[in-house]
């Protein structure tokens, strides 16, 4: 696998890609999980060359601490998607991925303040921003994101609709525990005792019940939840256990 540790280093290389070849792009911020192996699993399968991005995006964390606290296992992810057989990762920094210093951004006016948008002020501006400057270097022809962040991907979507970008969006089905519990890099943060609630949580949420029921259940458990929301056909939640936060969905039949 070759790195690229600036973004000018890797545009002078992605110039020298033949046309013929066909890109798979899979962003994350690293701390990489069966989730994320997924997405790049289906990259490979159906592109030529595969792209990797770890970047922990300061931008669209609405705490700051959250940013400095994320996990950061660099080493362990490149041994990952080196084995994998990912071809190349980009690794930049924040100074060169905001050389504006985040003076243009870009927003979208309508989903965006909906379930995470509204609880995370400024989250999906910097979401959209970072996949736009991402997607502009790596300028793949399909781009993984997975239905675990639902209402990130259908942004991300009709983001590259509207600004008439060349890169398909392709969603990956959300890649659980055996518990149900949906993989995230947050679980790690759970003890022993949350991370049973957590697969309670999974469970209560996966029921076929109304939404009031659902919350009834997850409140008498102590299960703090944010929002339950319905949205084209899909059920939206984000709960909280103890300080960690951890959001799913699925399609409702
Ligand atoms: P991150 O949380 O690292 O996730 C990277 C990608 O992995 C996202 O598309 C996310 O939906 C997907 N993913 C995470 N857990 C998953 C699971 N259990 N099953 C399937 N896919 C899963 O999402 C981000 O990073 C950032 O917002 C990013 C898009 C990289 C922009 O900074």
């Amino acid at each position: 696998m070759q790195v690229f540790n600036s973004p000018e280093e890797w545009r002078s290389f992605r110039h020298q890609i033949p046309n013929t070849l066909e890109l798979g792009f899979v962003p994350t911020m690293g701390n990489l999980h069966a989730g994320h192996a997924s997405l790049y699993k289906k990259s490979l399968q159906e592109n030529d060359r595969t792209i990797a991005s770890i970047f922990i995006n300061p931008t669209q964390f609405n705490q700051r601490g959250d940013f400095t606290n994320y996990p950061r296992t660099l080493e362990e992810d490149l041994a990952l998607l080196s084995k994998l057989g990912v071809h190349y990762c980009l690794l930049p920094d924040e100074q060169s991925m905001y050389p504006d210093n985040y003076r243009y951004q870009v927003q979208e006016n309508k989903q965006s303040m909906l379930m995470e948008g509204e609880h995370r002020p400024g989250h999906f501006n910097g979401v959209l921003t970072v996949v736009m400057k991402l997607l502009n270097l790596a300028k793949p022809h399909r781009a993984y994101f997975g239905e675990k962040d639902y209402q990130q991907f259908e942004l991300i979507r009709d983001m590259s609709s509207a600004f008439f970008m060349d890169t398909e969006i392709i969603a990956c089905p959300t890649v659980r525990e055996s518990s149900g519990l949906a993989c995230s890099s947050r679980n790690n943060r759970l003890n022993k005792e949350q991370r049973q609630l957590a697969d309670q949580f999974a469970n209560i949420f996966h029921q076929d019940l109304p939404a009031e029921q659902i919350m009834a259940q997850l409140n008498h458990l102590g299960v703090y939840v944010e929002y339950i929301e319905e949205h084209g056909q899909r059920r939206f939640i984000a709960v909280k256990i103890g300080d960690v936060r951890l959001i799913d969905n699925y399609p409702l039949p």
